[in-house]
C-alpha cells in the first residue's frame, strides 16, 4: 500500500466497512464450541477494530437476528458512506434471495464469511445464495475468518476494485 493508494482506495477518504452478523451469532462463545469456537462476539468485534486501526481503515460491526434487518443494513451502506462489506448471514446463507437482491442493488464489494466450513458440514449448507453477489469468501478458520475478510476486502478496496 502508497500513500497514493489508500487503504480502501476510496479516493483519499479513510474506507469505511461495515460488518453484519446474523442469526445465533450473539450466541458464540456458548453456541455448538466444537463447531464456533469459545470466541464471543463481543471478542470478534473488538479483533476486527484493533486490526481495522491497524490497517487504517473505519470498521463498524454490528448483529442481528432477522433477515429484514440485514437488508435494510445492506440497503442503506452506500447512500450512508461505507466502501465495503463484510456479512455473515448465518442460516440466512443457504436460503436468503432477500440478501442476494440487496447485495446485487447496492453493488458494493462483499466479503461473506463463515466461521465454520460449511462446505464440509451438511449438505443444506453447501448451497450459498449470496456467494454470487460477494467478492470472496473466507470459511472454516473460526474467529479468525473474520479478520481474514477484513484482510482480504481491505486489499481488494486498495486495489481500486479489481479482481487483479
Ligand atoms: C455459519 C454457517 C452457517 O451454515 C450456520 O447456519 C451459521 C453459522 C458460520 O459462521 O459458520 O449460523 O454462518
Amino acid at each position: 500500500m502508497t500513500a497514493s493508494a489508500p487503504a480502501g482506495g476510496a479516493a483519499g477518504r479513510t474506507a469505511r466497512i461495515l460488518c453484519i452478523s446474523g442469526p445465533n451469532l450473539q450466541l458464540l462463545g456458548t453456541r455448538e464450541p466444537e463447531v464456533y469456537g469459545r470466541t464471543t462476539l463481543a471478542e470478534i468485534h473488538a479483533r476486527l477494530e484493533r486490526r481495522a486501526s491497524a490497517l487504517g481503515v473505519e470498521i463498524e460491526a454490528r448483529q442481528t437476528n432477522h433477515e429484514g434487518t440485514i437488508v435494510d443494513w445492506i440497503g442503506e451502506s452506500r447512500a450512508t458512506g461505507v466502501h465495503g462489506l463484510i456479512l455473515n448471514p448465518g442460516a440466512y446463507t443457504h436460503t436468503s434471495i432477500a440478501l442476494f437482491d440487496a447485495l446485487s442493488a447496492v453493488a458494493l464489494p462483499c466479503i461473506e464469511v463463515h466461521l465454520s466450513n460449511p462446505d464440509a458440514r451438511e449438505p443444506f449448507r453447501r448451497r450459498s445464495r449470496i456467494a454470487k453477489a460477494c467478492v470472496g469468501r473466507v470459511a472454516g478458520f473460526g474467529a479468525d475468518s473474520y479478520e481474514l475478510a477484513l484482510e482480504g476486502l481491505v486489499r481488494f478496496l486498495a486495489r481500486g476494485r479489481s479482481h487483479a
